[in-house]
């Protein structure tokens, strides 16, 4: 499998066989993003929450494909509404597609939708595929139950929000990772902007003072997970 990072909370994952997964495809109005929705293509989208910045390209994308958006209930009905196809799940509740499992977790922030209409609880999501255990955060605060998909979910990777004013600083993120045990944490959702400008090799040095493994991914990056 291998994981591309686009920048903010946007990556895409292509499996072992070739099925192409974008998670929060912000990429059009992104400035740090080095691709634009026109150079993507998706078999899945998954969407973590209705905000702008997550939704991003989400419909463009899927509607120039063959593409379901997997989401809340309250974000798929959105994207139904604009046509898409559209899996619901919620919050705890985890399924088995062809690529692999997807399963949604809490994440304490809001979720409105460009358009202003409620997007349901944000989520994050721990996606199973080819043998390893992926965590997205989200956009969250810290929270003790991070501890608990730690331990449940024995996350190989954990994709982890530092940008703080809207989310997690450096310093909450560390504590996140020591909550979530992750084998290797990829830093997320910062310098998009001025307000969420934070640097990932200090998160890296802090992480590694615990012990743990972070890489840092270029904007357009893609590793072998
Ligand atoms: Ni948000
Ligand atoms: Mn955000």
């Amino acid at each position: 499998m291998k994981l591309k990072y686009f920048s903010h909370s946007a990556f895409q994952i292509t499996t072992d066989d070739g099925k192409v997964i974008l998670i929060d495809p912000f990429l059009d109005d992104n400035p740090t993003s080095p691709v634009k929705s026109d150079d993507v293509t998706a078999d899945y989208i998954i969407i973590t929450h209705a905000h702008g910045d997550h939704v991003g390209d989400a419909f463009k994308i899927a509607g120039k494909s063959d593409c379901l958006i997997i989401a809340n209930n309250e974000i798929a009905n959105y994207a139904a509404g604009k046509g898409c196809k559209a899996h619901n799940m919620h919050i705890g509740g985890g399924y088995n597609f062809d690529f692999g499992r997807v399963k949604l977790t809490i994440a304490h922030h809001g979720s409105i939708t460009p358009e202003g209409d409620y997007g349901g609880e944000p989520a994050g999501v721990v996606l199973s595929i080819d043998g390893k255990n992926i965590y997205h955060a989200g956009d969250t605060g810290l929270f003790l139950d991070m501890k608990l998909i730690g331990e449940l979910n024995k996350i190989d990777y954990m994709l982890c929000p530092i940008g703080d004013n809207f989310t997690m600083g450096i310093d909450d993120a560390v504590k996140a990772v020591e909550f979530v045990n992750p084998k290797t944490v990829i830093p997320m959702h910062y310098n998009t902007w001025e307000i969420i400008a934070a640097d990932p090799l200090e998160f890296k040095e802090k992480v590694e003072a615990i012990g743990k493994i972070c890489r840092v991914l270029e904007y357009g990056e893609e590793i072998e997970l």
